[in-house]
């Protein structure tokens, strides 16, 4: 198969076609070959390489009322996001090995996307041995930090080199009724030293101001990496209706949500993340909002938008969503660029056109977004994982299952 379009490839948009076979880039070329092409040259069509998206709840289990792994992947593969890595606060608790093969088993036979699992912190040590046949890593919550077996995973996976992804807020100010800013740094601080000190791959996620940028940069030579997610860059707390836009860790005031943004080029993430946590509208609607909102079929689209409006550089659109990401999780080899020998997952986006968000239109079950209404341009056209593609102008072309576990394919194909 070739395709034909402007992509982005090594920082610039480039005329070119794209050979694909057995699901690898084989060949790019800027010469018209004779075989039959397919056509996105197209005046405001861009093709970038396929997201990644190291943040988001897949629910299912007992909460597939909210999401499951079919619509859950709908959602990525009609935002562009060919990779999404599932957090564990699941129901039950994405934290035992039975539950995680049970997870593992149901995700396969489920997905349209690739896939990764993160396990929670077990109740015992044993059940740590082994995860990573299944997992890529381990999250942290703010109930884990004062766990004794905190150390005994942050121990275990820097053996066994794996990624440990924390979310940075301080549970004594989460108990005190306190989630400012000064709660946030305060675990950003404890997570840095131990970093620092031990050694740790330690990945904080979602990080909501510059300030905490600044502050896990003092780690960066120990490895540290940080994500943020368009609803910091973009909303803040000046809200009417507070409830609905209620999110952990909460938005921010505008100045420090305005220098997260003005600063985005220039102090930058590691990656952005979705953090998608999908609830139904009514538990959204009711008096006590569950925290969290969709984000998997917003996001590149509000990359592309900030992109138009100046905030960004088109390639830093795939550096922040697509390599920075790949990296972070260490499978740059094989994902995050349209380079030869990588994986065919593209994304084709029309960049001319601006559009409306409506939520309604979400694959997603949760069909509401703090973003509705908001004009943004780079409406997926369409989406390819390993040479397939998974959605083409509306419709979804893969059975159920068609994704796999990044664990697997990383072993098997791309050692
Ligand atoms: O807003 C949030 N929603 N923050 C979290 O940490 C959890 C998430 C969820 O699972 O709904
Ligand atoms: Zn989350």
């Amino acid at each position: 198969m070739i395709i034909h379009g402007k992509a982005l490839i090594n920082r610039s948009i480039e005329d070119v076609y794209i050979e694909i076979e057995s699901g690898i880039i084989k060949r790019i070329s800027k010469e018209k070959p004779r075989d039959k092409v397919i056509e996105y040259g197209d005046n405001g069509t861009i093709i970038f390489p396929g997201m990644v998206d190291i943040h988001v709840h897949m629910r299912d289990f007992n909460q597939a009322y909210k999401e499951d792994f079919y619509t859950g992947t709908k959602a990525a593969a009609a935002g562009g996001v060919c990779l999404v890595m599932d957090m564990p606060n699941t129901d039950p608790k994405n934290n035992s090995l039975e539950v995680l093969s049970k997870r593992d088993k149901l995700a396969s036979k489920s997905v349209i996307v690739d896939y990764g699992l993160y396990y929670g912190l077990p109740d015992e040590k044993e059940a740590l041995y082994g995860y990573e046949d299944i997992a890529w890593g381990i999250k942290i919550y703010p109930e884990d930090y004062n766990n004794p077996l905190l150390m005994e995973a942050l121990n275990y996976n820097k053996e066994k080199r794996l990624l440990t992804v924390v979310h940075p807020e301080d549970p004594i100010d989460i108990e005190e009724g306190y989630r400012g800013l000064g709660c946030e740094l305060r675990a950003i601080a404890k997570f840095i030293e131990l970093a620092i000190k031990y050694g740790y791959r330690v990945h904080l996620t979602h990080v909501t101001s510059v300030n905490s940028i600044l502050l896990s940069r003092l780690a960066k030579d120990h490895g540290v990496t940080l994500d943020t997610c368009p609803h910091y860059l973009l909303l803040n707390k000046n809200r009417r209706n507070e409830a609905y836009f209620r999110v952990n860790p909460p938005l921010r005031d505008e100045y420090i949500q305005e220098n997260l943004l003005r600063s985005l080029s220039r102090i930058r993430v590691d990656a952005i993340a979705t953090d998608h946590a999908p609830h139904t509208l009514e538990e959204k609607r009711g008096d006590d909002p569950r925290p969290g909102f969709p984000g998997l079929e917003t996001c590149l689209p509000i990359l592309i938008t900030l992109y138009k409006h100046g905030y960004l550089d088109i390639w830093d659109i795939a550096d922040l969503y697509s390599l920075g990401p790949a990296k972070i999780i260490g499978v740059d080899k094989y994902l995050g660029s349209i380079e030869e020998g990588k994986a065919a997952n593209l994304v084709v986006c029309n960049i001319k056109d601006e559009y409306k968000i409506d939520p309604t239109e979400f694959h997603s079950k949760a069909k509401h977004s703090p973003f509705e209404g908001m004009n943004a341009y780079g409406k997926v056209i369409a989406t390819m994982i390993r040479g397939e593609f998974v959605y083409r102008d509306g419709d979804f072309l893969v059975q159920r299952g068609y994704g796999d576990n990044i664990r697997r394919l990383t072993k098997n194909n791309h050692g």
